[in-house]
């Protein structure tokens, strides 16, 4: 079959970016990844991934022994470009596209007539109309499609990513998509490189619509952690299981509690909201509200952990994860990390640290003299206090009589059913 598109670059090779390049590469399209970071271009270029992901490394590996994908740090001409590079917050909680900004100006310089551009990372509702304007200002000699939406000479789309960690290989040709075209031609270019290598529908709107369901997907799911989350910090204040509550309550034939845990964290759910709260105030007191209690839920854990240790003499406390969540190696904006982080500096206790996915402590922490980078058996056989904070197979499997002796502070409900001592 004759591909719509034979060459495309994808900007930003991060989590969301190598995935889709390695993915183009594997149905035949010429890839050309560009990133800032030199680093992460030479391990591409090496055929490996730099960051641990399920099966990404298999496609990689093939993808550039092939030659269908290349990694560099300066933009080519192709014709359709894929941005995917990070989205922060600002101070005042407002979304940070210095970055989107500095992707748009950098290909604007090698665009030429009937190419197609998509943002894919999560941005505030405006942004591909900014994006627009910043390329508009380095190309005047281009029609852009919000000054000339019948006869542009680039398309442009807005087109979100869902994947989920651990599962992005499979959810990236699997999941639904949202493609949000300036114009409608736009969002039929957009749609016409996803059925390249989606097998999920493809949903068509316009490009606010499409920054604004991203968004609302991520608060979605932080408001409906918040309300498990405050049942958690109920039950504490109660000295009641909330996870034996919650089963219970989702017996209930229209109720459906999720599963609380020691926080927020990643760069997604912790993050998106604000890009709304922070533009809207009045309107989005639910999702503020829900941001503190999801914000709050670490300190709480750490009070209960403090609460332990003043009943040991020189406690030693295993923390058992620094994910985000499970099964990954990321640590960024981990509700895990922060309560292990503060526990080092408020206790002198010896803490016991077991993170299986990556080889070495952050500095955060391995700068601590209170703190150590141990191995499963080790923590558990020296701890008088375990917490667990991540729900990693490899802690799921752990035998339940390693943890008769200690105190166990389980954050995230793993054991709670089946600790009982016999
Ligand atoms: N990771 C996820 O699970 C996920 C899921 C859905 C959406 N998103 C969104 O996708 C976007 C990207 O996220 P990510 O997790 O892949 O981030 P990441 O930090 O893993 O990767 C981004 C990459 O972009 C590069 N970069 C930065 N500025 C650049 C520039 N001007 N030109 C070229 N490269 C540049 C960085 O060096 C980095 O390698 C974000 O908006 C994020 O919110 C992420």
């Amino acid at each position: 079959m004759e591909l719509e598109f034979k060459k495309i670059s994808v900007v930003g090779l991060g989590y969301i970016g190598l995935p889709t390049a390695a993915t183009l590469a594997s149905r035949g399209v010429d890839v050309v990844g560009v990133d800032v970071n030199q680093s992460a271009v030479s391990t591409i270029a090496e055929g490996r991934a730099h960051f641990s992901e399920p099966d990404l490394d298999m496609l990689v590996q093939s993808a550039v022994s092939t030659g269908k994908l290349r990694a560099q740090t300066t933009p080519e001409e192709a014709e359709a470009f894929i941005i995917a590079v990070p989205t922060p917050f600002l101070d005042d909680h407002s979304g940070d596209l210095s970055f989107v900004e500095a992707a748009g100006r950098a290909i604007a310089k090698v665009l030429k007539p009937g190419n197609l551009v998509i943002l894919e990372s999560t941005s505030p509702v405006g942004t591909t109309q900014k994006l627009c304007e910043w390329i508009a200002k380095e190309r005047p000699d281009l029609r852009l499609p919000d000054k000339h939406p019948d006869a542009p000479d680039i398309h442009l789309a807005y087109c979100p990513e869902r994947i989920l960690p651990g599962r992005m290989v499979f959810e990236l040709v699997e999941n639904d998509r949202i493609i949000g075209g300036m114009t409608e031609a736009c969002t039929d270019r957009a749609e016409a490189l996803y059925e390249i290598f989606v097998r999920g529908e493809l949903h068509r709107t316009n490009a606010p619509t499409a920054e604004l369901v991203k968004i609302m997907e991520n608060a979605y799911r932080d408001v409906n952690i918040a309300f498990a989350n405050e049942i958690a910090n109920v039950c504490d204040a109660l000295d009641l299981n909330a996870w034996e509550a919650i089963g219970l309550a989702n017996r209930h034939p229209r109720v459906n509690v999720l599963n609380p845990g020691p926080g927020v964290g990643g760069h997604c759910i912790a993050i998106d909201p604000w890009f709304l709260i922070s533009r809207l105030p009045e309107q989005t007191s639910l999702m503020r509200t829900a941001r503190n209690v999801n914000d709050g839920r670490p300190a709480q854990v750490l009070d209960k952990i403090l609460r332990q240790i003043e009943r040991f003499r020189s406690p030693v406390v295993a923390c058992l994860g620094l994910a985000y969540k499970p099964d990954v190696d990321d640590l960024r904006e981990s509700p895990a990390l922060r309560i292990v982080e503060d526990l080092a500096h408020k206790s002198e206790a010896k803490l016991l640290v077991v993170e299986p996915h990556i080889a070495e402590l952050p500095e955060s922490l391995s700068a601590c003299a209170n703190v150590q980078n141990v191995k499963l058996d080790e923590a558990l056989e020296q701890a008088d206090i375990i917490v667990l904070l991540v729900g990693h197979k490899k802690f799921k499997k752990i035998d339940s009589r390693k943890l008769y002796e200690s105190v166990v502070i389980d954050t995230i409900g793993l054991w709670q059913m089946n600790i009982q001592k016999p």
